[in-house]
This record gives C-alpha cells, sequence and structure tokens, in this order.
C-alpha cells in the first residue's frame, strides 16, 4: 500500500547519489571525477584510470607504480579453475564462460568475501580488475582449441591481455605498440558509465550484501543483452548482414518500421541525445587502427561511414535523436585487431570491471547504503477462492 513513483524503465529515477561519474546527455559529455574523457582517452593510461575510478584522484608517480604492483600481483588464477574452464563445451559463448567463472572466483577467494573488512574489499577489487583479462584470455583459448597464456606481469596491462589473448607456444609474438594503445583507448573508453543496466545491477546485487565476485558477474549477465553490451557485437553482425552499400536503405526502412523487430544497433542511447563523446573519440581510433594495420580499405568500415552518413541525414533517426554510440566503432575495430565478434562483449566486460568494482566499493562504503527495493504497480487478480483441481474447466 501507499503511494510509489511509477518509472518502468528508471527513465527518470537516480538510484543512488555518486561522485564518480558525470554525464551530460544533452551536451554529449563525460566526465570521470572531473576529468573529460577526451582527456582521458588521449593523455591517460588505463591503470592511472582505474585509479582514478577507485580512488578519486589521479595518482603520483609512486602511487601509480604502487597500485600497478598491486594489480600484476593477482594476475595470475588459482590453478584450479583450469579445470572449472575444461568443462564447458568448446562452442559456448564467451559471455556464458565469463559469467560462470567470475562468479567462481569467490568460491576460490574467501580470503577477500568479507564486504565487512575495508582491506579484503580492496584486494577483492585488485583481483577482479588482475584477473578479468587472464579470464577472458582463457575463454577465448579454449574457444580455439589453444593452449592457455599464464599472463606477463612486465607488460602493461592491455599488452599482457593482448600476449595471453594471441599468443601461441610454438612461436615467438611481439606484442604491436599500436595495437597495444588502441586497445589500451578502448578499455578507458568502457570505464566507467554511471548507472546503466549492469552497473545498477552490480549496485542491487551488492545491496543485499553479496560478494563482489557475485556481484560482477551479475553485472556481466546483464551486460551480455543486445541492448547493452552485446550492441558490439550485433553491430558486426548487422554490418556483416547488410553486406552492400545498396542495402542499407532498405534496413533503414527494417528500422522504422514498428511492426519489424529490427533496430539499427550501434545507435541510440538512453542518456545521450547530442552525440556519444565516446563513439567520438572511437570513430577517430578507428581510422588510425585501421590505418596502421594497412586495412583502411575494409569493406564492412567502409560500409559503416555510409551507414553513419545516411542515418544521420535521415528525418527518422535525426528526430529521435538517434546518433551512433560506442559500440558502432568498436567491433570494426577489435575485428581488425584480430578478435572473433564473440568476444566483443568479454572486452567491454573486462573494462567495466573497474566502473562496477568503483561503484560497488562507493556503495557498501555510504553511510546511508540500504538494499534495493523497488515496488511495483501490481495488475493482477484480486483475492480469488481457491478451485480443487477436480472442479477445474
Ligand atoms: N533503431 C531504430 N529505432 C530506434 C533505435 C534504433 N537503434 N533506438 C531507439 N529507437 C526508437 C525507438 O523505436 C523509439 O521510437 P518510438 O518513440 O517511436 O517508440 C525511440 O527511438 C526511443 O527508443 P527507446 O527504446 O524508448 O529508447 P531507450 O532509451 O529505452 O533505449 C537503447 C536506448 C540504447 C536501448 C536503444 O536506442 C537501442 O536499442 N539501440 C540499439 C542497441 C544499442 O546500440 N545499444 C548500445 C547502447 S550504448 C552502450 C551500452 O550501453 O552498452
Amino acid at each position: 500500500t501507499g503511494a510509489f513513483t511509477y518509472d518502468p524503465g528508471f527513465t527518470s529515477t537516480a538510484s543512488c547519489s555518486s561522485a564518480i561519474t558525470f554525464i551530460d546527455g544533452g551536451k554529449g559529455q563525460l566526465m570521470h571525477r572531473g576529468y573529460s574523457i577526451e582527456d582521458l582517452a588521449e593523455k591517460s593510461d588505463f591503470m592511472e584510470v582505474c585509479y582514478l575510478l577507485l580512488h578519486g584522484e589521479l595518482p603520483s608517480h609512486a602511487q601509480k607504480a604502487e597500485f600497478e604492483q598491486a594489480i600484476t600481483y593477482h594476475t595470475m588464477l588459482h590453478e584450479q579453475m583450469l579445470y572449472f574452464f575444461r568443462g564447458f563445451r568448446r562452442d559456448a559463448h564467451p559471455m556464458a564462460v565469463m559469467v560462470g567463472a567470475v562468479g567462481a572466483l569467490s568460491a576460490f577467494y574467501h580470503d577477500s568475501t568479507d564486504i565487512t573488512d575495508p582491506h579484503q574489499r580492496m584486494v577483492a577489487s585488485h583481483r577482479l580488475i588482475a584477473k578479468m583479462p587472464t579470464i577472458a584470455a582463457m575463454a577465448y583459448k579454449f574457444s580455439v582449441g589453444q593452449p592457455f597464456i599464464y599472463p606477463r606481469n612486465d607488460l602493461s596491462y592491455a599488452e599482457n591481455f593482448l600476449y595471453m589473448t594471441f599468443a601461441v607456444p610454438a612461436e615467438e609474438y611481439k606484442v604491436s605498440p599500436t595495437l597495444a594503445r588502441a586497445m589500451d583507448k578502448i578499455f578507458i573508453l568502457h570505464a566507467d558509465h554511471e548507472q546503466n543496466a549492469s552497473t545498477s545491477t552490480v549496485r542491487i546485487a551488492g545491496s543485499s550484501g553479496a560478494n563482489p565476485f557475485a556481484c560482477i558477474a551479475a553485472g556481466i549477465a546483464s551486460l551480455w543483452g543486445p541492448a547493452h553490451g552485446g550492441a558490439n557485437q550485433a553491430v558486426l553482425e548487422m554490418l556483416q548482414e547488410i553486406g552492400h552499400k545498396d542495402r542499407i536503405p532498405e534496413f533503414l526502412e527494417r528500422a522504422k518500421d514498428k511492426n519489424d523487430p529490427f533496430r539499427l544497433m550501434g545507435f541510440g542511447h538512453r542518456v545521450y541525445k547530442n552525440y556519444d563523446p565516446r563513439a567520438a573519440v572511437l570513430r577517430n581510433s578507428a581510422h588510425e587502427v585501421l590505418d596502421e594495420l594497412g586495412k583502411r580499405d575494409d569493406p564492412l568500415l567502409d560500409l559503416a561511414m555510409e551507414l553513419e552518413r545516411i542515418a544521420l541525414e535521415d528525418e527518422y533517426f535525426v528526430s529521435k535523436n538517434l546518433f551512433p554510440n560506442v559500440d558502432f566503432y568498436s567491433g570494426i575495430i577489435l575485428k581488425a585487431m584480430g578478435f572473433p565478434s564473440s568476444m566483443f562483449t568479454v572486452l567491454f566486460a573486462l573494462a567495466r570491471t573497474v566502473g562496477w568494482v568503483a561503484q560497488w566499493k562507493e556503495m557498501i562504503e555510504d553511510p546511508g547504503q540500504k538494499i534495493s527495493r523497488p515496488r511495483q504497480l501490481y495488475t493482477g487478480y484480486g483475492p480469488r477462492d481457491y478451485v480443487p483441481m477436480d472442479q477445474r474447466d
């Protein structure tokens, strides 16, 4: 009983207060702890952004070195986890493996599941950030039938991830600085995005006192959907389905047709009604990376640019403020870097882990924190008499 505000999809509900990320959807502005995403993407690196999200300030030289040391200390995975991976089917979607493997961390690292202990909370945060690349690379290696590659702590976070993903024991592998920089930038651009579906899921799961590994697994599950993190894979599949520039108008018409479930993947955003600033950074990056990889003539990039051009001139998309979002470009870059499309959402999860962890930590440390318990508008039957089975039609 009582009066509730009915807000399906939470379009106008602030579920928490937070000092981590600011978005002005009208202006197309995104800031972490007051620093613009453009500055961070161009001038910072992912480890520094992780520190900033977790601690609220850019690190000093010594703080950064200490943080990197704390992360690399935890890059290995408990050896027993290998059996867990091997229990999956080879054709399992890597996101299914991620949900399972990250949830399973709570069964391996009991000494960082007590959320009342600040030290354990910090160790859990470091463990999650450190182990995600290892788990993601293992999910990939398992899917292609190659041996797992152990982490190398002399490499940077992005370099080590590329190494664990693409190196094979029989051959020497040198990480390309161009690829490492592009990977790092993609990680920065995905690091946090205030109260999106997966972050809200992490907060809701965490509000009951669940351990951080379980909460992040819940976030990964929420991210998987095509309306959220699954969109990057869906964009690439859509571009492949369109296949040729001549067919763009046909697909645009389908996207406008309310009787057709088809949506233009990588377009639209709940909050940005101008332009997704992450998309603007990645759009430039896509050109740079493809240039440097010698894949500038990639027909998919060409198709994507043409689709973008036509959609941005189309009355339907303009009137509804539907602009390309971050997922529109990331898939093109990731494909050029050699990742299969099934790994795109995994990379999003890897990068978003620091955001999830920072938001979870902020919530736990908030003295006003309560269990999340929304109400509903009940639309079902009123009281009815129970009818015994032999008297039912
Ligand atoms: N293609 C065609 N029409 C669209 C699209 C689209 N991609 N997105 C929204 N619309 C239309 C929608 O049909 C609706 O029209 P109407 O008002 O006539 O009913 C109107 O625009 C508003 O859409 P909505 O579904 O009410 O908007 P929302 O804020 O609930 O959804 C969204 C936002 C991102 C889920 C949606 O735009 C979408 O499904 N986009 C495609 C999937 C995608 O690219 N997702 C990635 C989001 S960014 C990264 C991330 O969060 O992971």
